[in-house]
């Protein structure tokens, strides 16, 4: 692997998914992959598991790990030829060529603003990491994709599954706050790569990209949706149409047990109780929130000892 900024970045998922349930059981095997190499990670936005895991993954391969919160570092220009003669300081032709002269591995979050739908699409941030970088980048949830999340996902469910082909539905919820499409946008992308039977479903208005949701069926009714699904994952999104907004707070979509039926509940952290589900599935035993909060750490960890397999060539 060169670089995880999409989950095309990886060549052979069933293998990649095999291999991080193997780094699961012994997460230690490889921890002198990374001696001596260290990853940089840069956080534009907040994060929690994202963090954590990408950090305890690196030193399970024995990595150094450096983190920066880039807003306490110089502001920075992205735009080419601008007179900085306003509020940014640094360019980020600098910046990357600094920070790799420090990283062996580049790892960045920066979301969208939900304002300029086309500055948002061009994910011009994570891209010019790409561009200006000499050291391999890895997406930690940009504008528009969060494919580490994903591919954890995918471990979850193949690690879970019962069954050859379980059904899989994304269900919109409820929430306070315009909330970006990164995460269900990766989760459509990997659900339409793995063995599932898999649904979208969702208000009017709340349709994702249809070039990311293809050929994925959408069903408007939630109820028809849910029936004899075995994996739910419940995500909120802002219009993709009316770009940012929240058109509907509409808490009959909210996820309750006697909605869940026998399905096991998925969601990737951080969740509003009693907004997007309620808590008595939450701390049902069909929640696997945990698993997927687990499974963080090797899905990172299978990304970043690919990419170290690739620098040791
Ligand atoms: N799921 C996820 O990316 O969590 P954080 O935003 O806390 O990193």
């Amino acid at each position: 692997m060169k670089k995880y900024t999409d989950i095309s970045d990886i060549s052979n998922l069933s293998e990649t998914i095999m291999q991080a349930i193997s780094l699961k059981n012994n997460p230690f095997l490889y921890s002198e992959l990374g001696k001596h190499k260290t990853l940089v990670m840069l956080f534009f936005n907040a994060s929690l598991r994202t963090r954590l895991s990408t950090e305890k993954a690196a030193r399970n391969l024995g990595m150094e790990v450096m983190i920066l919160n880039v807003n306490d570092a110089w502001q920075l220009e992205f735009e080419d030829g601008t007179v900085m003669n306003t509020n940014t300081s640094e360019h980020i032709k600098e910046a990357a060529q600094v920070i790799s002269h420090y990283a062996d591995v580049i790892a960045v979050r920066s979301f969208p603003t939900l304002k300029d739908k086309k500055k948002d699409e061009s994910d011009y941030v994570l891209n010019s990491f790409v561009k200006y970088a000499s050291v391999p980048v890895i997406n930690m949830e940009s504008s528009t994709s969060h494919p580490l999340q994903a591919l954890t996902d995918a471990i979850t469910i193949s690690e879970l599954t019962t069954k050859r082909k379980p059904k899989v539905v994304l269900s919109w919820a409820p929430h306070p706050k315009a909330l970006p499409q990164a995460v269900p946008n990766s989760f459509v992308e990997m659900m339409q790569l793995i063995e599932v039977d898999f649904c979208i479903t969702h208000p009017k208005g709340y349709e994702l990209n249809p070039e990311i949701t293809k050929h994925s069926q959408i069903n408007y009714n939630q109820d028809a949706a849910l029936k004899d699904a075995d994996f739910v994952y419940v995500k909120n999104w802002s219009s993709y149409k009316e770009y940012g907004q929240i058109l509907s707070q509409d808490d009959s979509w909210r996820m309750t047990q006697a909605k869940l039926g026998d399905a096991k509940f998925m969601h990737c952290l951080p969740v509003r109780r009693n907004v997007v589900v309620e808590d008595a599935v939450l701390e049902s035993n069909q929640s696997i929130v945990m698993q997927q909060a687990n499974n963080r750490t090797f899905a990172a960890q299978v990304v970043l000892k690919q990419l170290l397999e690739n620098l040791n060539k």
